[in-house]
């Protein structure tokens, strides 16, 4: 026992200790430098690239990030279906850009020209880009007004479920 004693306080005092103590404070700057260099890019998305951090409180465009479900299917949700809330969703909040009765670039502020939300079957052809937009990058519409933050988790809430 005395033995181990002595011998680790004088590891304390030797060269071996102050080599780890050094390689130790190393690391430390070397982890700071890292931080600050990843720290400052977060906030700014754009529509079209994919979720790649999982995180779910992180707030994104003004609301947060639902990326994973907030549902399962066949969940009440308060009995919202396609006709009772969907469909008004879209109305209100989408279709002066994705209706099938603009047909120019112009006349849809540029949005492609299948993505039409006035068209049941185009809305569940594309329901999993439209969940991304809505509620994980938070970046659709496009330009105001816009839908408050509720709103958007109603319609992700609806898409988990099923979108019955
Ligand atoms: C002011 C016009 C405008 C409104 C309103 C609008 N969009 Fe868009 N949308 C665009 C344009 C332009 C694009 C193509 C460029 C882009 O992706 O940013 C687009 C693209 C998309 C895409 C495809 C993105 C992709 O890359 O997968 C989806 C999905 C979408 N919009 C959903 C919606 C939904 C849902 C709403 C309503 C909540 C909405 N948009 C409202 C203009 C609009």
């Amino acid at each position: 026992m005395a033995n181990k004693k002595r011998k680790s306080n004088s590891f304390k005092r030797g060269p071996l200790y102050t080599a780890a103590m050094t390689l130790r404070r190393a690391s430390w700057i070397a982890f700071a430098l890292l931080g600050t260099s990843c720290g400052g890019g977060g906030g700014t998305t754009t529509p079209s690239t994919p979720p790649t951090t999982p995180q779910n409180a992180t707030i994104v465009n003004g609301c947060p990030s639902l990326v994973d479900p907030i549902a399962a299917r066949g969940d009440a949700i308060g009995g919202d279906t396609y006709q009772t809330f969907a469909r008004p969703f879209f109305s209100m909040w989408c279709v002066r850009c994705h209706s099938v009765t603009l047909t120019t670039p112009a006349a849809r502020s540029g949005a492609p020209e299948d993505f039409n939300w006035d068209v049941e079957a185009s809305v569940r052809a594309n329901i999993g880009r439209i969940r991304t937009q809505v509620g994980v990058l938070n970046s659709m519409p496009l330009t105001p007004p816009l839908p408050n933050c509720d709103e958007r988790r109603r319609l992700i809430r609806w898409i988990d479920a099923g979108a019955p």
